[in-house]
């Protein structure tokens, strides 16, 4: 078999990206969120991975807001398409996708997600524990680039996720 590789998406891709994502979810609400995410322009970075011209995985960063302070970054939706997971593609995404994010000059990255799969990349609940949402527990995790801001507050999802800010 053929490496996948991993790069920034593009528009054409889009209709690919929302036909995998609902087929690994098994549903339509994450391919939707992607959408409301999109147009409301809180989609800061998508990439894919592409194995032999076909698009097989997908991850997304947004931008979130902390009450009063400086914005954090999310990782979510990502997926990888069911004939090809557990191969190595979801990983490469997720190296790729941090890579551009510390390029970028994210502090720190917030995601909440499988505990079977986050921790191996360096997410922690530990890194996340000064931060409020009420969707916090096991899965609620972080990744921590750098020391500084913001260091504690309550979270402010994307409109597309629903999510409402924790109360004080
Ligand atoms: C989560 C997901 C993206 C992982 O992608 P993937 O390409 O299968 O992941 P990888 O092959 O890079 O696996 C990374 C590690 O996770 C482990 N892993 C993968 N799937 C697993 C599963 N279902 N249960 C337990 N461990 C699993 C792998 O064994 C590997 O471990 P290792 O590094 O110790 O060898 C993929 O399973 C998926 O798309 N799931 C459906 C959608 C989803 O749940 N998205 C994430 C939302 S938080």
């Amino acid at each position: 078999m053929s490496e996948a590789r991993t790069r920034i998406m593009i528009e054409a891709d889009k209709p690919a990206v929302q036909d995998l994502t609902t087929r690994a979810f098994g549903q339509p609400d994450e391919a939707r969120i992607i959408q409301q995410l999109e147009r409301d322009g809180d989609a800061d970075l998508q990439m894919v991975a592409e194995l032999d011209g076909q698009i097989v995985g997908h991850i997304l960063f947004y931008g979130m807001g902390v009450f009063g302070k400086v914005s954090a970054v999310g990782l979510g939706p990502m997926c990888v398409d069911p004939w090809v997971q557990k191969e190595g593609i979801g990983s490469k995404l997720v190296t790729a996708g941090l890579k551009e994010m510390h390029d970028m000059g994210a502090s720190i990255i917030f995601v909440v997600g499988h505990d079977w799969f986050y921790p191996k990349f360096g997410f922690t609940v530990e890194a996340a524990a000064e931060f409020e949402t009420p969707l916090k527990g096991p899965h609620f995790m972080a990744r921590r680039f750098r020391f500084g801001p913001p260091m504690s507050g309550r979270l402010i999802f994307p409109d597309a996720f629903g999510v409402p800010i924790a109360p004080l």
